[in-house]
């Protein structure tokens, strides 16, 4: 067996030095399929920024508890909070967006405890605000225009929600646009928005009826909920259209750099390929690949076919067990590492401009400022 046989071809570096330090890149957008490490590459990007003397803001989504802890994010108040703990001159602020909880918040905020306790516990509610796939990517798009036009930062870092595709990050929010346009929901709002205006006097006409069918399919409590919280939805989403192209043409601009987050995995690169190609056609600045959790292959002097068959004899004639142990460690790792070039073999045949850094697995999860710091490093020492 030749398992190195795939050599990686040789493609530009991705130089995330030279991005998060250029005064004109303004947005960096860390996207990818679930769980490559978006959330650990934006953090890891946003602290390297402000190390090297930017005030960034980093827009997390969903980080895991403990990474959210050692960035001071214990509240979801939709607001940029300082993380301590940054060395030199720069600044690092980060804040993060969990959508079911804002939307259980909406549902409190608009009604009494009892009846919100109704709501939430409603299944219905619950199916409904569960099937809003979107709300968490529109929100992230929404926050990133906040934060752009407020002027604060030099560099605003966004994470994208895990969704299972990457391009729903782009997709979603137009979705959603298109379901609160829709029919159904007009209906549905109209008793919230009369008020008397004669515009919607037709639309209050046709709700009677829908509202009818409605009431005797779920009964008249329910309905009201459910207008309670569509009505809540509009608050929060009204005037949606024009902000998400406007945040869309933030997107295109020069200043935004997208860099594409997968692991060596052939679902993930595959999906990078596809948002790639997407962000081509769409005209939006690509930086880069990030290929994350990538496993070295151990001293390449013995390769794994030799490993392994040195193992099995071993294991055959009843010796040295421990020393059999470590040979067959080894030739996984070799295998592990053939595989892991193979599978970005394809994106990097369809791909050969796209510059790529690469980050190594390491041996624990990334928790605290000291792993966030330590992933910038190999984010950034690409040879
Ligand atoms: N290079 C690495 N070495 C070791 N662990 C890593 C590395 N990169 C990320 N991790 C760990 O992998 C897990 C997933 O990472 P992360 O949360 O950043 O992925 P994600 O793409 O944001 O996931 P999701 O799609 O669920 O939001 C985390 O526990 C993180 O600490
Ligand atoms: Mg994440």
């Amino acid at each position: 067996m030749n398992e190195r046989s795939g050599r990686l071809r040789a493609v530009p570096v991705l130089d995330l030095d030279a991005i998060i330090d250029d005064p004109d890149t303004r947005i960096v957008v860390c996207c990818g399929s679930g769980g490559v490490g978006k959330t650990t590459t934006a953090a890891a990007l946003g602290l390297r920024a402000a190390e090297r003397g930017r005030s960034a803001v980093v827009l997390t989504v969903d980080p895991a508890r403990r990474l959210a802890q050692s960035m001071g994010l214990t509240e979801l108040d939709n607001t940029p909070r300082p993380v301590a703990g940054v060395k030199g001159e720069g600044k690092l602020h980060a804040m993060m967006l969990d959508m079911k909880r804002t939307f259980d918040e909406i549902i409190e905020a608009h009604a009494d405890p009892e009846r919100a306790r109704q709501i939430l516990t409603n299944p219905f509610y619950q199916s409904l605000s569960s099937s809003f796939s979107g709300t968490q990517e529109y929100m992230a798009m929404e926050k990133l225009g906040q934060l752009r036009r407020s002027g604060d930062w030099d560099l605003i870092i966004v994470d994208t929600p895990p969704s299972r595709s990457a391009l729903d990050f782009l997709d979603a929010p137009e979705r959603l646009g298109r379901f609160l346009d829709g029919r159904l929901i007009r209906l549905l709002m109209a008793p919230a928005k009369a008020g008397g205006r004669s515009a919607f006097k037709l639309l209050n006409a046709g709700f009677g009826i829908v509202a009818g069918a409605l009431t005797k399919l779920l009964g008249a409590q329910v309905l009201k909920d459910l207008q309670m919280f569509v009505s809540a939805l509009d608050a929060v989403f009204g005037g949606f259209r024009a902000r998400a192209e406007q945040t869309y043409k933030l997107l295109q601009a020069p200043g935004t750099a997208f860099v594409v987050v997968a692991a060596p995995e052939r679902d993930a690169m595959r999906e990078a390929s596809y948002f790639v190609e997407r962000l081509a056609e769409e005209r939006m600045p690509l930086a880069g690949l990030v290929v994350n959790r990538v496993h070295r292959a151990p001293a390449a002097v013995l390769s794994a076919a030799r490993s392994t068959a040195a193992a099995e004899d071993l294991e055959t004639r009843g010796e040295h067990d421990l020393t059999a142990a470590v040979l067959r460690l080894h030739a996984g790792r070799m295998q592990l590492a053939a595989r892991e070039d193979r599978e970005q073999e394809h994106f990097l045949s369809a791909h050969p401009t796209v510059p790529v850094a690469r980050v190594p697995a390491m041996s624990q999860d990334v928790h605290d400022l000291a792993g966030l710091r330590k992933v910038g490093e190999l984010l950034a020492a690409q040879s």
